[in-house]
């Protein structure tokens, strides 16, 4: 069994990610931290909490932070709509409530508890695990891996040069990706291969279950996006860090150290890649298999209510 810390800024794309973590018997989720990034974190933790609903999973659901480190709040509005997860109509919850505390103080802790045990899949801005690094300078050593959604070593999707999640707060991801943990990281270049195509998705259509029709709804919205920006079909960014957790055998890797642009110009955000040295490289994912992704997805929507 894979346990699993999720930092999210549910989004369209994160509410997959968590449909597949809630969905797959091979992944217990220990908690999920909802982030600024996407949308306001007020947006995304309302989000999260209506996504772990809908999968009927009771697992506790915290509040990340509230802003970047250094820099301004910068969210991606255009691609998740409004409230961050437009589409799917929600009604009241009865399972799932906001926990107390803070979602940092409760990684640290279930880390210390459960040595090498969890791993954390962080596909929002880096600022949770940044901070959690600087409080705890043994999470590394604690941690099972971190797999990251973000940066991108061909063109951004937020700028030029820059991926939505590592300039959304550089800073904390230049802490992150310079940590000693095992880190795997999917990068644009990887992500933009998998696309949804108005075919599959009106395949989901056809089929029952509240979570289906939730995934359904989201990927309308996403697809509509995508097509108001003639920018192709939907890449489905963050569930392939929760596919890795399942299987790494099924995606090619390569090893080198990353460098997170933190000058604040242009090129604010960008990732490079350089030789990796002793102890200082992170896994960056360069293809996946991407039959098994879909039907990985296909049985996590199948599995819930
Ligand atoms: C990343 O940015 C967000 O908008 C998505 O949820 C994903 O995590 C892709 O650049
Ligand atoms: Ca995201």
């Amino acid at each position: 069994m894979e346990r699993v810390i999720l930092d999210v800024d549910t989004g369209l794309d994160d509410a997959v990610a968590l449909f597949l973590a809630a969905g797959l018997e091979e992944i217990q989720v220990e908690a999920v931290i909802a982030t600024n990034g996407n949308v306001a974190l007020s947006k995304t933790v309302e989000n999260t909490l209506n996504i772990m609903e809908t999968a009927g999973c009771s697992c506790p659901v915290y509040k990340g932070s509230d802003k970047p480190l250094v820099r301004k709040h910068v969210i991606a509005g255009e691609f998740h709509g409004e409230s961050g997860l437009d589409g799917p109509v929600f009604g009241k919850r009865k399972l799932q409530h906001l926990q107390e505390g803070d979602g940092i103080t409760e990684m640290i802790r279930l880390l210390y508890e459960n040595p090498k045990e969890i791993s954390i899949v962080s596909v929002g801005p880096l600022t949770d695990l940044a901070i959690a690094l600087e409080r705890e300078p043994n999470l590394p050593t604690l941690v099972k891996q971190i797999i990251i959604m973000g940066g991108s070593f061909s063109e951004g999707n937020v700028t030029k040069e820059a991926e939505f999640n590592t300039f959304a707060d550089p800073e904390a991801a230049r802490i992150v990706f310079s940590c000693k943990a095992k880190l795997v990281l999917f990068p644009l270049d990887c992500t933009r291969q998998v696309t949804l195509s108005p075919e599959r998705l009106s395949l989901y259509h056809a089929k029952p279950g509240r979570s289906t029709e939730v995934f359904a709804a989201c990927m309308d919205t996403y697809m509509a996006n995508y097509e108001k920006h003639a920018i192709g079909w939907p890449q489905i960014h963050d569930p392939l860090c929760v596919a890795y957790l399942v299987d790494p055998s099924k995606v090619k890797t390569i090893l080198r150290k990353v460098n997170v642009d933190i000058t604040g110009g242009p090129s604010y955000g960008k990732t490079t890649q350089l030789p990796a040295g002793e102890d200082d490289g992170v896994w960056i994912a360069t293809t996946l298999d991407i039959p098994w992704f879909w039907s990985l997805i296909d049985r996590a929507l199948a599995a819930l209510p």
